[in-house]
């Protein structure tokens, strides 16, 4: 009973408090964003992550307009790649998400938006990136 209450208490706490709410310069080279919708609901997620010179994720934003679960869902996935590399971000898999705040059967999209978020965001940073080596043309 402890532990189920600990537990609850988590996934409550996600709902009621999410974690790094909030916005980071779209323009940074060191930002990745993320944004995409769910088809079943039109609830949107942005999920940006700050990446260091060493490949590391050393800050998460994101804005959620969707339901509790999506909400809920991003803040858990924010907390969960903080000091992860793209590789390790990258496989974070929805049913994690969905089991950690045993959301239910109905609610699994809102939870596939965080890993759509989390992908879309990596490959924002990685183009973005892949863009400033390219070597600079001269005379065009
Ligand atoms: Fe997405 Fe309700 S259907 S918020
Ligand atoms: Fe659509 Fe939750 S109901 S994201």
């Amino acid at each position: 009973p402890a532990l189920a209450r600990a537990y609850h208490e988590k996934v409550i706490s996600h709902y009621e408090k999410p974690r790094n709410v909030g916005s980071l310069p779209k323009n940074d080279p060191h930002v990745g964003t993320g944004l995409v919708g769910a088809p079943a609901c039109g609830d949107v997620m942005k999920l940006q992550i700050r990446v260091d010179e060493d490949g590391i994720i050393s800050d998460v934003k994101f804005k959620t307009f969707g339901c509790g679960s999506a909400i809920a869902s991003s803040s858990y996935m924010t907390e969960r790649v903080m000091g992860l590399s793209l590789e390790e971000a990258g496989k974070i898999k929805n049913t994690e998400i969905a089991k950690e705040l045993a959301l239910p059967p109905v609610k699994l999209h809102c939870s596939m938006l965080a890993e759509d978020a989390i992908r879309s965001a990596i490959r924002d940073y990685q183009s973005k990136r892949s863009k400033m080596s390219e070597p600079k043309k001269k005379g065009f």
